[in-house]
């Protein structure tokens, strides 16, 4: 053995046929010890656990499932022509596309300007646009641009993302499983008591998420209300980060589209936008997240940063999946998902309606796709996803997943088909 070389007892344990030696004082790398503090993703490998044990012990039930955010119509013919499309300009040298550009084509973002942003008024420009393969990479990477002893605020229930990203970040402290929060969040809660409007926190976060319309309860901050957001933040020096992944569902008047639509906004938030709920992306993978270069902290824009952050990591998405993003917003894409959006609208007002004239309390489903069902007699969540799958045989998602103040609310979701959605309704009435 050379000088300096040691036996490793654990490499020699491991690989018992190959002599291996180690230098000596050889450290072993360390991980990023944030990860070992997220608890599992117990709630849908919970749910998935549950459903299959009651399948197996009761193989001729036939379950409707109305839990997860994922959607069930095909992409639009005029997104497949885009496809077949582009795919064959990649097999011709001539039309044949390598890395896109760090932003994304510029036809891309043109169009989103036009067809998404100028019918608002909007004063967006189409270099503050980045191209990405969806709002979950986008809003889980966000959080890079922030220093690590940022406070993040969150609404309670959240998508899980805005929180999880934070603590591989190293900045949510430590996870207590009785309250079921992280020291270092701040939880604002989104009950039927506040209408669902998050009220400003007491102690002055950096950070806000506001997913708008909201996954999971379905609700909306009005304009109004979103204004309030916007000074607030300008006032307190926070920034804000806006999910906009269901604003292709909003259908009353008074319900803001974009964040640009409020005053001030451009020096304050960062809105990230998804193709996965508008045109049905979700295999696909599409998005963009939108960075004003008004936004400027000590000296440096975010937009650079998020610029040098893309550059670095990120090498664009498909051409042939933008060349798809595009056809989503011609005018045939557009009557085409819009029928595809009512077709799941149809299904939120179907649910909401019946469970209305059931008796029961429901909430959401006006402008999103999700209802969120007030549990009957006080059940817990999960008392009343087992009272349904047993009785029902439909599946949902327990509200106690999304956060502390999802207990005592029950997710329902109108991706199924209408016929699914029909039946899963006539069991529940039955049960
Ligand atoms: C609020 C919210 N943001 C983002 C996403 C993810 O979107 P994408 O499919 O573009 O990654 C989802 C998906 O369910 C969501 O509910």
């Amino acid at each position: 053995m050379p000088s300096g070389f040691v036996e490793s007892p654990f490499l020699a344990a491991t690989y018992p046929s190959i002599a291996i030696t180690i230098q000596k004082g050889f450290i072993m790398y360390k991980i990023n010890s944030n990860y070992t503090k997220l608890p599992g993703n117990y709630l849908f490998s919970t749910i998935a656990k549950k459903v299959s044990a009651y399948k197996e012990a009761n193989p001729e039930v036939d379950l409707i499932r109305l839990g997860i955010g994922d959607v069930t119509q095909p992409l639009v013919p005029a997104v497949i022509d885009a496809l077949h499309h582009s795919v064959d300009e990649m097999g011709c040298a001539e039309t044949f596309h390598g890395y896109a550009p760090d932003l994304g084509y510029a036809f891309l973002r043109d169009r989103l300007v036009e067809r998404v942003y100028q019918p608002l008024h909007a004063e967006v420009s189409s270099d503050e646009i980045f191209i990405s393969d969806g709002a979950k990479s986008d809003s889980g990477n966000i959080q890079e641009l922030f220093s690590v002893d940022n406070t993040i605020a969150v609404t309670d229930p959240v998508y899980p993302v805005y929180i999880d990203s934070n603590v591989m970040g190293g900045r949510c402290g430590s996870f207590d499983p009785s309250s079921g929060k992280w020291s270092d969040v701040i939880y604002m809660p989104c009950t039927r008591e506040n209408g669902f409007v998050p009220a400003f926190p007491e102690r002055t976060p950096d950070v806000i998420y506001l997913c708008n319309p909201n996954n999971p309860t379905g609700t909306t901050l009005n304009v109004n209300q979103l204004q309030d957001w916007v000074d607030y933040a300008n006032r307190n020096g926070c920034i804000i980060i806006y999910d906009a992944a269901y604003e292709a569902y909003i259908t009353e008047k008074d319900v803001p589209h974009s964040i640009y639509e409020c005053t001030g906004a451009r020096s304050c938030a960062i809105e990230i936008r998804s193709f996965s709920k508008n045109a049905g992306f979700t295999g696909v993978r599409l998005g963009y997240t939108l960075v004003p270069k008004d936004i400027v902290q000590d000296g440096v824009s975010l937009h650079d940063l998020w610029a040098r952050r893309h550059g670095t990591k990120f090498n664009g998405a498909p051409y042939i999946v933008q060349r798809a993003g595009e056809a989503v917003y011609s005018d045939e894409g557009q009557r085409q998902v819009r029928e595809q959006v009512a077709y799941y609208m149809r299904n939120a007002h179907t649910i909401k309606d019946s469970l209305l004239d059931m008796g029961y309390e429901v909430y959401g489903g006006v402008n999103a796709p999700y209802i969120w069902w007030k549990t009957p007699e006080d059940m817990t969540s999960w008392d009343f996803f087992d009272y349904l799958l047993t009785k029902a045989h439909v599946v949902g998602t327990p509200g106690a997943g999304f956060g502390p103040s999802g207990e005592g609310y029950f997710r329902l979701t109108a991706f199924g088909s209408y016929e699914d959605t029909v039946s899963a309704l006539d069991r529940i009435r039955r049960m």
